[in-house]
């Protein structure tokens, strides 16, 4: 496995009063910033949206991985694109045929994804695997930050990097939930390659020591695009 190792902060766990402070942190030390959009309806939640995302635009240069959980992907992706998103990612729940939601982020110049919840079998997204930039297992249901990690998930990651490599795909494969530099070291060995973390990163007394024990745990110190756009 030669693909490379990338640690994303999830915005969710973060101070909402200084949003900005938090990401200006630990931007030196991760390699994109995860942004949970949630609608209430496809999860029992509400986080935020466009002026957020924005905003966040405004304040970092971090690539902007924008993970919907929502039951109309495809209306946000213009109003994403404009807020200065880079990727979407797509839960297959919603979009059991993900093509031409795919076709609509390239044409909008964003980056795709497809997200999986822990009961959804891989089978869901591998004949789509070749359309996504990244496929994203959730290792917690998702609709709130801070719970357990479903250790019950990490065959799917390795089915996951299973068929991105024997495909040839360049997918990131991405775990979100739970992470911690304990379980992100579990899902690296199950073939996971990028790692989203919430708690573990904004909520621990020291962020960046936090980002660091992340890598430790996956085997890789340093950032690797410090040109990260
Ligand atoms: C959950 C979100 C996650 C969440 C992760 O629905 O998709 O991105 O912010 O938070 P932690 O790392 O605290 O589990
Ligand atoms: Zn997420």
């Amino acid at each position: 496995m030669d693909e490379s190792i990338k640690v994303a902060p999830s915005l969710l766990a973060a101070d909402f009063g200084r949003l900005s402070e938090e990401v200006a942190q630990v931007e030196p030390h991760v390699d994109f910033l995860h942004l949970d959009l949630m609608d209430g309806h496809f999860v029992p939640n509400l986080t935020f949206g466009m002026p957020v995302v924005a905003a966040m635009r405004r304040a970092t240069s971090l690539f902007l991985d924008c993970h919907l959980m929502v039951t109309n992907p495809v209306s946000l992706f213009e109003p994403l694109q404009a807020a200065g998103a880079d990727l979407v990612s797509c839960h297959i729940e919603v979009l059991p045929d993900p093509t031409r939601a795919a076709a609509e982020a390239r044409r909008l110049g964003l980056g795709f994804g497809l997200v999986l919840n822990p009961a959804t079998p891989f089978a869901a997204v591998a004949p789509f695997a070749e359309l996504a930039d990244m496929i994203l297992v959730m290792t917690v249901d998702p609709g709130f930050g801070g719970q357990e990690f479903i250790s019950a998930v990490l065959p799917k990651v390795e089915q996951a990097r299973n068929w991105v490599d024997s495909h040839g795909l360049d997918a990131d494969v991405e775990v979100d939930g739970g992470i911690t530099a304990a379980t992100a070291g579990m899902t690296r060995q199950a073939g996971a390659n990028a790692f989203v973390a919430g708690s573990a990163i904004f909520r621990a007394e020291d962020p960046v020591a936090a980002v660091h024990q992340i890598r430790a745990a996956v085997g890789r110190n340093e950032r690797q695009n410090p040109d990260h756009r």
